[in-house]
């Protein structure tokens, strides 16, 4: 526990020994309890003695956090993101902490990642340096706060928020009339996506969009006897996910959304505008209700023995 000092010393460089910092206290605690000596622990620089609780700092909500309960009330919980920051230790003022990540000495986006990366990087945040986030320069904490006692883009209630603030188009589409019950919390970003990246398209969190809608639409799934073909494609061949002017999160309504296609189809192939409803008898009745949907009720595809034209 203390020799990790000695060993951040002779090498110099923070990195490194940052590394080995954690690797130290994750393998060895028991076994350099034996070499500890008096001495050394006098090396430490003691954070907690100039950073104290009784100071007017919110710093220390860290210890009703899970990293306030990793090494406990300790130096070695600063020195575990901080560094070593031996020079800040003598001569506070003039030296920054060796990563800082405060206001006074700003640090690198990707320096202050790594030190998360350190303890985290399996699990959702596997893909992160791939991602399109650290692409574009953000880091770790650019959504999270470390030192609150909440952070609150663990808060699915407010996670979003927290996106929002980059991601005003969305912002926007969650407010239209038709969307997902993100504002509710019903749904949240992550229910899609992984913020800290995925190999997927757009990070999300299943291969395709397809599979990603049916973790929650199962029944959209299938199989069907008969499929309609973009259904099967893709579902933002119709749908937005974030949200939409018209119902059901569709691209465009009524016939138009099916005429982008089937503009030539079986039905006359023309446009079917409405022109003819009143007593012309002019093939209008495909638009009673202006919507293909009136008989194509089986839009996403029909298990009915004669459901071939999606009408049953
Ligand atoms: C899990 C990583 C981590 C641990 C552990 C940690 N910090 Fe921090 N610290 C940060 C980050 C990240 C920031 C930047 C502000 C933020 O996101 O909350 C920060 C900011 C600070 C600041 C500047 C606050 C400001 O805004 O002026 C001080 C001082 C500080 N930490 C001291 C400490 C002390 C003392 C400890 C040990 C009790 C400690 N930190 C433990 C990551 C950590
Ligand atoms: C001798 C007293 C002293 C010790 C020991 C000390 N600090 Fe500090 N620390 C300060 C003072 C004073 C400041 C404010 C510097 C300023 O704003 O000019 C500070 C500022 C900081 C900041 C904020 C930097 C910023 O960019 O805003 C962090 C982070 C920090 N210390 C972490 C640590 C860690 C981690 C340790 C232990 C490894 C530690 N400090 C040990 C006195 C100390
Ligand atoms: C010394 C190893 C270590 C370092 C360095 C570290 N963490 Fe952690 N972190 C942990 C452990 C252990 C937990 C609790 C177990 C878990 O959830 O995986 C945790 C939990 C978390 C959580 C979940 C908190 C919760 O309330 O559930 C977040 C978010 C997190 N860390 C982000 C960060 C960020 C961002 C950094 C860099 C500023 C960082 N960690 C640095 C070890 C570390
Ligand atoms: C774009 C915002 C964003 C960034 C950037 C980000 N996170 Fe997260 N992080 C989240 C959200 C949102 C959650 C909650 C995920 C959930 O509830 O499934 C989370 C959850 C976590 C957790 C809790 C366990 C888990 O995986 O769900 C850890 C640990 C974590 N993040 C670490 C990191 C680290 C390390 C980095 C930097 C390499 C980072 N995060 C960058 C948004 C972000
Ligand atoms: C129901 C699933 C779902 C939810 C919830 C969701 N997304 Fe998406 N998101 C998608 C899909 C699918 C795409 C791909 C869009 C496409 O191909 O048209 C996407 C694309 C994106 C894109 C890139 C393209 C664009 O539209 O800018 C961003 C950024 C994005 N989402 C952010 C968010 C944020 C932020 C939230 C939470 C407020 C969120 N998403 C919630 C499914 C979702
Ligand atoms: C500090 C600003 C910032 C925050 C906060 C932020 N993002 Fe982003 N995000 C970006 C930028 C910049 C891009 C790249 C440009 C774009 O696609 O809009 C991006 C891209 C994305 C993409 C598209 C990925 C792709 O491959 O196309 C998704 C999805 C996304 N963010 C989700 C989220 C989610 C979910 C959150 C909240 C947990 C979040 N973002 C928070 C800045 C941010
Ligand atoms: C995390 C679960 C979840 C995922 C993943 C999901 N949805 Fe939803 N979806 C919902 C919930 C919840 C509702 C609201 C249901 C309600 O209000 O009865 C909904 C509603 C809808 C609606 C109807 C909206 C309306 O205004 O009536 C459509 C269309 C839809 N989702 C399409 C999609 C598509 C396309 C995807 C994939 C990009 C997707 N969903 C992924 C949970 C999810
Ligand atoms: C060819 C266009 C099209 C495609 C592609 C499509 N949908 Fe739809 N979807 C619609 C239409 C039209 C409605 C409105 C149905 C109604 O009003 O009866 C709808 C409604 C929905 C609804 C809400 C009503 C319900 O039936 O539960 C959900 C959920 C939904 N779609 C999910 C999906 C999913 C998931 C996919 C991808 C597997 C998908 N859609 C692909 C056209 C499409
Ligand atoms: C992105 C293009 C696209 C859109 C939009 C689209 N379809 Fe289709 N649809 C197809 C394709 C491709 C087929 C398969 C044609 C085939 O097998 O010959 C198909 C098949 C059909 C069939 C069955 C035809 C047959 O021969 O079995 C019906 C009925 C149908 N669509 C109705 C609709 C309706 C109603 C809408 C609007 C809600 C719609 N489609 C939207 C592309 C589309
Ligand atoms: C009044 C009911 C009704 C309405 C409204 C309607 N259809 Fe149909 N449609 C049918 C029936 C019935 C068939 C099957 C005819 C047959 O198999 O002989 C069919 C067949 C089709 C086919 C298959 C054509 C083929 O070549 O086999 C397509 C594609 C189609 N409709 C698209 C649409 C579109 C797009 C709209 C909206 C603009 C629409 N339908 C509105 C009843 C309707």
């Amino acid at each position: 526990m203390i020799k990790k000092i000695k060993i951040a010393k002779a090498l110099n460089t923070y990195l490194p020994s940052m590394l080995l910092t954690v690797l130290l206290v994750f393998t060895t605690n028991s076994v350099l309890a034996e070499e500890t000596t008096v001495d050394e622990v006098e090396t430490e620089v003691n954070c907690l003695g100039c950073h104290q609780e009784t100071q007017e700092t919110p710093i220390h909500a860290i210890w009703q956090t899970p990293h306030g309960k990793v090494f406990g009330k300790s130096n070695q919980t600063c020195v575990a993101c901080h560094g070593p920051s031996l020079e800040h230790g003598k001569v506070p003022r003039d030296n920054s902490p060796s990563l800082s990540f405060g206001p006074k000495w700003p640090s690198k986006f990707n320096e202050q990642s790594a030190v998360c990366l350190d303890c985290h990087e399996k699990g959702n945040q596997l893909m992160w340096l791939s991602g399109v986030h650290n692409d574009e320069e953000l880091s770790c904490l650019s959504c999270h706060n470390i030192h609150d006692r909440i952070d609150d883009v663990l808060v699915r209630l407010e996670q979003s928020e927290t996106c929002f603030t980059c991601h005003k188009s969305v912002q926007a589409s969650a407010h239209m009339p038709s969307s997902h019950p993100i504002l509710e919390g019903k749904t949240t970003c992550v229910d899609c996506h992984n913020p800290h990246g995925n190999i997927s398209e757009h990070s999300l969190n299943e291969p395709t969009v397809n599979d990603t809608c049916f973790s929650c639409h199962a029944e959209k799934r299938g199989p069907f006897l008969f499929e309609h073909a973009p259904v099967a494609e893709e579902c933002t061949i119709c749908h937005k996910p974030h949200g939409s002017v018209n119902a059901s999160l569709l691209k465009a309504r009524g016939p138009f959304l099916c005429q982008q296609c089937h503009s030539a189809a079986f039905h006359p192939s023309v446009q079917h505008d409405g022109s003819g409803l009143a007593n012309t008898g002019q093939g209008s009745e495909f638009l009673l209700g202006k919507n293909c949907l009136n008989c194509h009720s089986q839009i996403h595809g029909s298990n009915h023995p004669s459901g071939s034209r999606l009408t049953r």
